[in-house]
């Protein structure tokens, strides 16, 4: 396969409907937690990207059963810690965080230290927010380099429950507190900034007890060790992160119309509608339901050729967090000038998403200004580009190269976009919807 996409033209006006994958954090999810059910799970529409493949070798590595079939994944669990594997394990966590960091919460009995591992993306990232919590568990653990992969985990014995506070917003860390939870005695209470939330369905999904109280800024978790979870299926609901590339490709294409069938609208998810909507985009959630505890909805969404600068409330980014490059897309073809603050979270993502997301839309000749946790940008609504664009995209950020590709297909120019395989870790069928919408 050619590994630079090349785009030349903008798409034409298109009325179409369409399915993403299932969400990445929700199979990710499914998988660890399935992993620690006693018996055979199904998982749905899981999604087949690298990230979650990556998750299901991690727990085979750890001794469990899991078969991938035509129409849905099977895991056979052997109960909370019920890993058995030899001495010297590495596990590859690949590009994802969420792996990376949600696994070290079900090692921390570990009687064997095991190494995690990672691509080069994910060894630039900060570990010492799933680190530091888990060391008050009682866990070890070994680096060449403080709190960066590749790092060692050696679990403890005897595990009672702590007391943390997670002040970052990230989901990631709350995640890897509560799976660790699941080993502790007594009771695990985490005051968490808020972030996506589809742990905490889980758990009440799963009859683990866990007690919610929230605030309007934290949410109060407190969580007891379960006897045991059933085993359970789960039909994964579509990517609201991967909807958002064809939610802004339809805004910003000419007399546009799409419809994107059974998406997770989870209301911590949505930042990115909200945000949009704001600017004065036509987004519209039908045929709106529930699966068990998530929201599923289908979204229309209509081209919108009056967008307007926002001056972005900071409680709306740990909601629309990978969804920042698009949405500053959207903003460089808004009247005004658009402001998004108290980013900094964005630069620790799978590349630097804010010097990322700022360095493309100077290259179209879009002015942002840039600092460490803001961007201002610098919208025109007449934005036509007439220039050849590369993007080298140096750490394989899948959503750089999507947010390229969108960009490529509604604003002009001539667009040499490289590391077409980095799709491959989110959203492999990318391409192939967008070949559909244009069909
Ligand atoms: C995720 C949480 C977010 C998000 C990531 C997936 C998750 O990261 O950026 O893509 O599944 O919990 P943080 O928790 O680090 O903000």
């Amino acid at each position: 396969m050619l590994k630079t996409l090349i785009i030349k033209d903008k798409i034409k006006k298109f009325n179409k409907q369409i399915q993403v994958s299932g969400d990445k954090s929700l199979s990710i999810r499914w998988i660890l937690l399935a992993s620690q059910a006693i018996g055979k799970s199904r998982g749905y529409n899981l999604l087949m990207s690298e990230d979650v493949l990556a998750a299901v070798d991690s727990i085979k590595k750890l001794g469990i059963k899991v078969r991938i079939l035509k129409n849905y994944c099977e895991i056979i669990g052997s109960g909370i810690n019920g890993f058995k594997y030899k001495k010297n394990l590495t596990i590859n966590a690949r590009n994802s965080g969420t792996l990376g960091r949600l696994i070290l919460g079900l090692l921390i009995k570990s009687p064997k230290k095991i190494r995690i591992i990672g691509d080069k993306s994910l060894s630039k990232r900060d570990f010492s927010r799933v680190t530091i919590p888990l060391e008050k568990f009682g866990v070890k653990f070994f680096y060449k380099t403080k709190n960066k992969l590749p790092l060692s985990i050696l679990g403890t014995k005897s595990v009672k429950g702590i007391k943390y506070l997670e002040d970052k917003g990230s989901a990631q860390c709350k995640s890897s507190i509560m799976l660790a939870a699941l080993n502790a005695s007594g009771t695990t209470s985490i005051k968490a900034k808020k972030s996506r939330d589809h742990s905490e369905l889980l758990f009440k999904f799963l009859k683990i007890p866990i007690k919610i109280k929230k605030t309007k800024k934290y949410d109060f978790i407190d969580i007891k060790k379960p006897k045991k979870i059933q085993s359970f299926n789960y039909q994964i609901p579509g990517d609201i992160s991967s909807s958002a590339f064809f939610i802004v490709l339809t805004i910003l294409a000419k007399d546009s119309k799409l419809l994107i069938k059974n998406v997770n609208v989870n209301p911590t998810r949505i930042g990115v509608i909200t945000i949009l909507k704001k600017m004065g985009a036509q987004i519209l959630l039908k045929n709106k339901r529930n699966y068990r505890g998530e929201k599923i909805s289908d979204i229309l969404i209509k081209s919108s050729k009056n967008l307007k600068a926002i001056n972005c409330p900071s409680k709306l980014n740990s909601s629309a967090i990978d969804e920042f490059l698009v949405i500053f897309l959207a903003a460089a073809k808004a009247k005004g000038i658009s402001y998004f603050k108290d980013l900094s979270e964005l630069n620790q993502k799978e590349s630097p998403r804010l010097n990322w997301g700022s360095k493309i839309l100077n290259m179209m000749g879009v002015k942002t200004d840039l600092t460490k946790n803001s961007i201002k940008i610098y919208g025109q609504p007449n934005l036509e580009i007439t220039k050849i664009i590369s993007v080298k995209n140096y750490l394989k950020d899948h959503r750089v190269f999507m947010m390229s590709t969108i960009a490529a297909l509604t604003l002009g120019g001539k667009w040499k976009i490289h590391d077409k395989d980095s799709i491959n870790t989110s959203f492999p069928s990318f391409l192939k919807i967008i070949k559909d919408i244009k069909n």
